[in-house]
């Protein structure tokens, strides 16, 4: 790792960065992705945040992108508890697992922090980011939206930004409505990129 700068997206960036996802994401987690699209919508939502929204660039290119939104965990004893969702997180394919995700993710965390957010909870996989502080929301009390009590949540992470901010809230967590995309439209926005192809790949979670 060398060489490197993270700074806020700029709209000039955004193009790159919409390829950068897509290269990042694609045939990760169904053949093709949406991630790309995902991003173009968020960044229009009202709970995007954009003192939140980083790029990773090296030698003038960008390698890799993370952005957040404002939600909250409805509190099983009435009160709304505000909080941060993460992602989509990109790095490049070539650059993937050569600590740059960490770097990124880390710096973004500290931003977060510094703004006075008091946790961040999304899906995601422990075996990334456990190196960066996250553990199962479980353990924190917070149940995923919409999900059979028996069922697995370990996909569902938190972690606390103000330490203690979770201390007395159970709840639910919800997902920004921004985050669901038609895949129709999805594949409509995808043709203005270059033609890539979807493949069918062993672990991929979803058709
Ligand atoms: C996930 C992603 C952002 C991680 O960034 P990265 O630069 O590849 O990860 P890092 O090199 O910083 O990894 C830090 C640690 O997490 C581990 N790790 C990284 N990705 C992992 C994964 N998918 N599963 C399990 N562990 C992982 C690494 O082994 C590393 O541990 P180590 O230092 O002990 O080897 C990147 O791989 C990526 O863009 N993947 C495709 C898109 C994606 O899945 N995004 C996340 C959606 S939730």
């Amino acid at each position: 790792m060398s060489n490197y700068i993270i700074r806020l997206e700029e709209k000039k960036d955004h193009r790159e960065v919409e390829n950068l996802v897509r290269e990042s994401f694609w045939n990760v987690y169904r053949p093709g992705c949406s991630e790309h699209y995902v991003i173009h919508v968020l960044r229009d939502d009202p709970a995007f945040i954009p003192e939140l929204d980083f790029v990773m660039e090296q030698d003038g290119r960008l390698i890799g992108q993370n952005m957040f939104m404002k939600t909250v965990i409805e509190a099983d004893d009435g009160r709304e508890i505000p909080v941060l969702t993460m992602g989509p997180i990109g790095i490049t394919p070539e650059l993937k697992r050569k600590g740059y995700g960490k770097e990124l993710l880390d710096y973004c965390l500290e931003k977060a922090t510094e703004m006075g957010f008091g946790a961040v909870l999304f899906e995601g996989n422990i075996g990334f980011y456990s190196h960066c502080g996250f553990d199962y929301a479980s353990r924190f009390g917070i149940r995923y939206h919409d999900l059979p009590e028996d069922a697995d949540s370990s996909f569902f992470l938190c972690r606390e930004l103000t330490p203690g901010y979770l201390d007395d809230v159970t709840g639910v967590y919800q997902t920004p409505q921004g985050y669901y995309v038609k895949d129709e439209d999805v594949e409509e926005f995808d043709k203005q990129f270059p033609p890539k192809e979807k493949q069918k790949l062993p672990g991929q979670l979803f058709d």
